[in-house]
């Protein structure tokens, strides 16, 4: 297939990186940040390597990605939350051209659900989005491959920045405060954690689960949502005194979405460790099924995007 990435951070890039090796060709690499234009095609590696030497992105404007011939666009610009703008164009442009949509962008997934699904029925081309989703851990073809009528739930903890804060915590006795400062240090947590801490980044995989199993209706205002920023480390000291520990899960169900800091086994499956996640998908006949790795990084979320690229169907065109 041929892929027009649009956004050059450490998906797109990554997305660039690897596409080879899946036997596919990146025709395009876009960011918003860049002014340069190539109208024949773009050097990815020269993109790659001109991004990574922190002198700008270097790559087309995204408008020109729309101009190119290709067979999938990869979203994987910043996620937006409310109108998911300007993903959720981009995504149009591209069904309405009858191309291929897999997101790495969780926010039209998340936010505008039923909206994309109505563009995809109009288009001959498909959405997919497994990378919003636990990055390497295959979690949507997992619900998929059951069917998703057959799954009652999934649970888990879908934010690494927050496991590896609690995890920690927990661990050395520190305060909430002096492990996020060594979160960002460690380039673990982002300048701005601020949706890693306070849940709205799990709770839109969430509400992206949510809207899988129901077929849509959930947007981030359903979702019941609280942070870590609250659990004092006395939390996690009587805890263990429990065996328990304090991790950030969430659920989705048919009837909603929620987040928050929950006592768990510290032995248990739901106590991973460090950046891990880990999903529970609970299926009507067939119990329990647990998968867990990865949930974030540039390769991880790559490899994601490429194994939805892998189960698009081809499309017939006059082009
Ligand atoms: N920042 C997220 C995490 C990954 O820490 O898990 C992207 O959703």
């Amino acid at each position: 297939m041929r892929l027009a990435v649009l956004g050059a951070g450490d998906v797109g890039r990554s997305v660039a990186t690897l596409a080879g090796d899946y036997g596919h060709e990146v025709v395009a690499l876009a960011d918003s940040s860049s002014a340069d234009i190539d109208p024949d095609g773009i050097a990815v590696d020269d993109a790659v390597s001109r991004k990574e030497g922190g002198n700008g992105v270097g790559t087309a404007d995204p408008e020109d990605v729309f101009e190119t011939e290709y067979d999938v666009l990869v979203e994987a610009t910043p996620t937006t939350l409310g109108d998911a703008e300007p993903g959720f164009s981009h995504v149009t442009r591209a069904l309405e051209a009858d191309r291929h949509v897999v997101l790495a962008n969780k926010g039209p997934v998340a936010e505008r659900y039923d909206e994309l699904r109505a563009l995809e029925a109009e288009s001959a081309g498909s959405v997919r989005f497994e990378a919003t989703v636990g990055g390497a851990i295959p979690v949507l073809s997992t619900i998929e491959d059951c069917t998703p009528q057959a799954v009652t739930a999934v649970r888990g903890v879908l934010n690494g920045t927050a496991n590896f804060i609690l995890t920690r915590m927990a661990a050395e006795g520190l305060d909430y405060e002096h492990v996020l400062a060594e979160a960002q240090d460690l380039g673990v947590a982002e300048a701005d954690p601020t949706f890693d801490v306070d849940g709205t980044d799990a709770a839109l995989k969430f509400v992206i689960l949510a809207n899988v199993l129901a077929d849509g209706g959930f947007s981030l205002e359903d979702a019941t949502v609280e942070g870590i920023e609250d659990v004092p480390g006395s939390a996690l000291e009587l805890a263990a005194e429990d065996g328990r520990t304090i991790r950030l899960i969430g659920e989705a169900t048919r009837d909603g979405v929620r987040v928050g800091p929950r006592l768990v086994p510290e032995n248990g499956a739901l106590a991973v460790t460090g950046t891990r996640n880990i999903v529970q998908i609970e299926t009507r006949h067939a119990g329990s099924l647990h998968s867990s790795g990865r949930g974030a990084g540039g390769p991880e979320t790559a490899t994601a995007v490429l194994s939805d690229v892998g189960r698009l169907p081809d499309i017939e065109r006059d082009d």
